[in-house]
């Protein structure tokens, strides 16, 4: 069997094998490709961090498969986590707890919380089912690059490091869950999959952490989910698209006239933020491989989805705002 094989019941459970024996496997959930090693197992979750090029002060996502392990791994579960796991898991909303000691430090980074979520995909909730263990699983991209919607990221960028890799095509949503930290008051960490506003219909109003603020969530870094190429964000509709440079656009809709751009990027024909959400790391790594000098990007509407795209395209630009 090669590095890489597309989802059937023989693969899923020689990837659980993979896992049970402290390997890595890249794997689909609904927002980006994992990263997965066994969260039990400290010395895979170390080679997470080798593999990525992490800074081990950056914590993972501990991935589980039936609501009852959040009860194993995490304490002090009150109402909030109680009504947010019945209406959004599986789904792509990551919880920040207070961890139990079943959790090894390295996972957290030595923090008494640990990241947990319930991904809202088949092949996740299997490969999580088969091999036993909750995974511990970051984006499966080197550390502060482009995250993998597809199977072919994750082969480009680390495939020879890792054990396995399950290709389930292209994932459905696109971008990262949210990071949603209840340890204390309500704070998002990261913006993400699901918007800000469909939380708090359920928990009334949450804070979002400004990067002002202490880093609370390495995910926070300014420069970070970045392509190779510098990227700009077009202020005020216009921008100085310089001559004998070869320049890419990242549009969120269609553009009249786009004869400047070497290469030209769509997010949405019809302004669908979701359909943006999905094509935006998809469209980045393309525009990244068109030997271009300088990407500008097309800023969206910031709500719902549209917030999660502006804050990986801030972290893109590597600005401090935001
Ligand atoms: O959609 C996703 O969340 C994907 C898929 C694979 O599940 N995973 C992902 O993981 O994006 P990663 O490692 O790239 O991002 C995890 C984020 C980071 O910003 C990290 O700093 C934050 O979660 N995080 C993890 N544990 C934390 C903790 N205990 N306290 C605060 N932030 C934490
Ligand atoms: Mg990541």
């Amino acid at each position: 069997m090669s590095k890489i094989e597309k989802f059937s019941k023989q693969v899923l459970l020689k990837a659980a094998e993979i896992i049970k024996n402290g390997g890595l496997v890249a794997f689909p959930t609904e927002t980006v490709y994992g990263l997965g090693a066994s969260a039990l197992n400290a010395r895979a979750v170390v080679r997470i961090f080798e593999v990525k090029n992490r800074p081990s002060f950056d914590p993972l996502i501990v991935h589980i498969q039936k609501r009852e392990d959040l009860f194993r791994l995490c304490k002090a579960i009150d109402r909030r986590v109680e009504l947010l796991i019945e209406r959004f898991w599986p789904g792509p909303l990551t919880l920040v707890l207070f961890k139990t000691e079943i959790i090894p430090e390295v996972v957290c980074a030595g923090l008494e919380s640990v990241a947990i979520r319930m991904p809202a995909n088949k092949i996740a909730l299997k490969l999580i089912e088969e091999s036993g263990v909750p995974i511990a699983a970051p984006s499966a991209n080197p550390f502060g690059y482009l995250s993998p919607t597809t199977a072919e990221h994750v082969r480009e960028q680390i495939g020879d490091k890792i054990d396995f890799i399950i290709d389930g095509g292209k994932t459905e949503i696109g971008i990262e869950s949210t990071v949603l930290d209840l340890t204390g008051e309500p704070t998002i960490l990261r913006p993400g999959a699901l918007p800000v506003e469909e939380i708090e219909k359920i928990i009334g109003p949450v804070k979002i952490s400004s990067q002002v603020e202490k880093i609370k969530s390495p995910g926070q870094f300014w420069k970070h989910y970045a392509p190779k190429v510098p990227l700009k964000i077009i202020k005020n509709g216009n921008a100085d698209f310089t001559r004998n440079k070869k320049i890419g656009l990242l549009a969120f809709k269609p553009w009249s006239d786009v004869s400047q751009f070497e290469r030209v990027e769509v997010l949405s024909r019809n302004g669908d933020l979701a359909e943006a959400a999905c094509n935006f790391f998809e469209a980045l790594h393309r525009l990244e491989k068109a030997g271009l000098d300088l990407i500008y990007a097309e800023p969206v509407p910031e709500q719902g989805l549209g917030r999660a795209i502006m804050d990986r395209l801030r972290k893109a630009e590597g600005v401090k705002n935001g």
